[in-house]
């Protein structure tokens, strides 16, 4: 049995199953109607949402399963205090597959080790975000028929946009791609993370000006900057609205380029780009609906000729410590009175991969 909270998760070849899936259920939908009939996928978000919830419901709907669906935290016990790993625990009796999205990094790796079913990342805080990554690999091999060797400009929110953590996370085991980041001093993608990337062999590029990047893109991945995620409200204001792609922008792109964004835009995009032939993020959100259609057949399969967890590699790889605390702030090791603080042999928290700090 599965889970899947980080894209890396799942090797390059599976992802390739996938998409091979998904391109299948496009094409012969009826092959399909039935494959999760009397199966139920319990929907467990504690964030807002409107695409990531409803396109795994739209999923399940399609396979011929059914849906339990908690749609906030203030309707689930969260709000008496249950912590991720009771619910978990609780759930596993009702459901047979799990999406949960919620605030605190790392919390989709808490639930993963305390269920019984499969559990899908549907957003962990400012850390992953798989799923959408499946709908955007998607939405650049059905552009250009590889996901290899291309130019991504990636703009916005890159410290805090979880979308772009799990995008890059996928793209950097493709051979050739560039990675072109454009972002405000303060949002820039975490360190640690550019080194992961050109450990990797990519090349990383980062920059402020969107101007100079939009001529070598392939893809112009844009995302909101994560309001939810500061702690300064002023500095929030300050940061928001620092990139508008409008059509005067999009003369600086290539005519062969598009324009991908996880939605919601609050700004981002002006709506005279809807137009442009480049645009694709309404795309996105379909081919984000196949993509969970298939990953959660392919999980259902998997947990059916598997039925014991599998011991993740964050947990069997790494050190139960109460000498030390992770860095993040938003980290569930810092929230959650069950789970305990592990560290990887690099020093970093398990289940968010920022820096620990010693107590003592
Ligand atoms: C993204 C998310 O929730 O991280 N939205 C989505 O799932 N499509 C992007 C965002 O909220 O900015």
């Amino acid at each position: 049995m599965r889970s899947l909270i980080d894209i890396s998760d799942l090797s390059v070849a599976e992802i390739d199953e996938l998409m091979r899936c998904a391109h299948d259920m496009i094409s012969h939908p009826e092959k399909y109607e039935g494959v999760a009939k009397n199966k139920i996928l319990s929907t467990l978000f504690y964030e807002p949402s409107t695409r990531t919830r409803l396109s795994f419901e739209a999923a399940m709907y399609h396979l011929g399963g059914h849906v339990l669906s908690v749609p906030s935290a203030a309707h689930s016990s969260a709000t008496k205090g249950e912590t991720i790993a009771d619910t978990l625990a609780v759930i596993s009796n009702y459901a047979d597959i799990v999406a949960m999205r919620h605030p605190q990094d790392g919390a989709a790796l808490v639930a993963a080790t305390a269920s019984r079913v499969p559990v899908i990342n549907a957003g962990d805080g400012g850390h992953f975000h798989p799923t959408q990554t499946l709908a955007d690999l998607l939405t650049i091999e059905r552009e250009f028929g590889r996901l290899s060797d291309l130019r991504i400009v990636a703009v916005g929110d890159l410290l805090y946009g979880r979308t772009v953590h799990s995008l890059l996370h996928a793209l950097m085991r493709y051979p050739g791609n560039t990675f072109i980041m454009v972002s405000p001093e303060e949002l820039r993608l975490p360190g640690d993370f550019v080194a992961r990337l050109r450990a990797a062999g990519s090349e990383v590029v980062e920059t402020t000006s969107l101007t100079q990047a939009l001529p070598q893109a392939d893809v112009i991945y844009m995302t909101r900057v994560q309001q939810e995620r500061f702690e300064d409200r002023e500095q929030y204001e300050r940061l928001n609205g620092a990139y508008e792609l409008n059509a005067q922008a999009m003369t600086h792109a290539s005519s062969t380029s598009i324009v991908m964004h996880p939605l919601p835009r609050v700004g981002e995009i002006a709506t005279e780009v809807d137009h442009d032939p480049r645009a694709r993020y309404f795309e996105q959100t379909y081919n984000g609906k196949m993509m969970r259609m298939a990953l959660i057949y392919s999980l259902l399969r998997d947990a059916h000729d598997h039925p014991q967890p599998l011991p993740r590699h964050e947990i069997a790889d790494s050190m139960l410590t109460d000498e030390y605390r992770c860095s993040n702030t938003r980290c569930v090791t810092n929230h959650d009175r069950d789970v305990v603080l592990r560290i990887t042999g690099q020093s970093l928290c398990a289940y968010c991969d920022y820096p620990v700090v010693s107590l003592r």
